[in-house]
């Protein structure tokens, strides 16, 4: 075997065997949060499941925990929605039905929605946002603009992701909240479909299952500016990635984003079920991080605070990127 191989196995194994160990640090973390229930199907999920995959640019690939394990992305799809629909209407007019600035309020907050002055969502982060990009998506139909994005996660992770019936079911009867949502978001002329079509759209992408490999994936691809580094292929422009990224900064932890930024300082983008994308971008090599070509990272555990972040999962991430020093700040 050639000798850089070799530094780099053991690069992998030792930077492997210290991911493990703060695994199993965070994990009792989680014992301060719960699952959510507002999500009928949700509440199954083991509070204590805590797992995590990072992927550099050079091949590096670290796992621990339960890595492996499936769940629902929720709002992580957020990201992926703005892009596909920034990729297909332009930046420019999706911004001008969609804001880019944080709100400080819970993700599927209403009351600054009427106050904001143009009336159009804060930014595509949360809730209003993400279902008013929902009705752009380009398609007459519900099922026409789901196969769009389901053929754009497919470019991005490698496979056909699949669409979990139960948690879209679960969520769909209990959806009060969000139908309001969409309702008054029709009302002002910022909803540019049927209420129910952008509703179906927006609930069965949170509903699209991966794992934290998948989620680190995307994150590396925004990392390297929307190459993916696997297939070879620009898989979007690298103005929307800057969007994104800036997003993901500003908006993607909910109102703890400012906290986040602060203190681990990489863009996220969080969801319900526990799920983090985090994505950081490439460092000086005068940089004392061992992870300097870039990375994204995938976490999983389902226990979340009041906001809607993972315990553990932040806990973890504050590890990483403190030991690491992959802050960007
Ligand atoms: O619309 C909802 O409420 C969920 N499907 C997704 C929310 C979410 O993940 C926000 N997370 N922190």
């Amino acid at each position: 075997m050639d000798v850089n191989l070799l530094a780099v196995n053991e690069k992998e194994k030792n930077l492997s065997y210290t991911l493990q160990s703060w695994v199993t640090e965070c994990k009792p973390f989680a014992k301060d949060g719960r699952c959510a229930t507002y999500i009928p199907a949700l509440m199954d999920s083991n509070p204590f499941d805590l797992g995590v995959c990072l992927l550099d640019s050079t091949g590096i690939k670290l796992t621990a925990g339960e890595w492996e394990k499936y769940f629902t992305i929720q709002s992580i799809s957020k990201v992926i929605n703005f892009i596909l629909v920034c990729s297909h209407l332009g930046i420019s007019t999706v911004l001008d039905r969609v804001d880019v600035e944080p709100t400080g309020d819970a993700f599927n907050s209403i009351i600054h929605l009427e106050l904001h002055k143009p009336k159009k969502p804060f930014n595509p982060m949360i809730n209003p946002g993400a279902i008013t990009v929902s009705s752009m998506i380009p398609g007459n139909s519900s099922s026409e603009k789901l196969e769009l994005l389901i053929q754009f996660v497919e470019k991005l992770i490698g496979k056909r992701p699949t669409i979990n019936q139960e948690v879209f079911e679960s969520e769909w009867e209990t959806a009060y909240r969000n139908r309001a949502l969409a309702y008054y978001l029709k009302e002002i002329g910022y909803l540019y479909s049927d209420v129910e079509i952008a509703l179906e759209v927006y609930l069965k992408q949170c509903a699209i299952e991966m794992n934290t490999v998948d989620l680190a994936l995307i994150g590396l691809i925004l990392s390297l500016d929307g190459f993916n580094p696997i297939t070879q292929k620009q898989i979007f422009d690298k103005k929307i990635a800057r969007v994104t990224k800036a997003l993901m900064l500003t908006c993607g932890m909910y109102n703890g984003s400012g906290k986040f930024a602060a203190f681990i300082g990489m863009p996220a983008k969080s969801g319900v079920s526990g799920g983090i994308m985090a994505t950081v971008p490439p460092k000086s090599l005068m940089s004392k991080t061992p992870l300097n070509q870039g990375c994204g990272i995938g976490i999983y555990g389902p226990a979340i605070d009041d906001i809607g972040n993972s315990l553990a999962g932040v806990m973890l991430l504050k590890k990483i990127s403190q030991e690491w020093e992959l802050s960007i700040f």
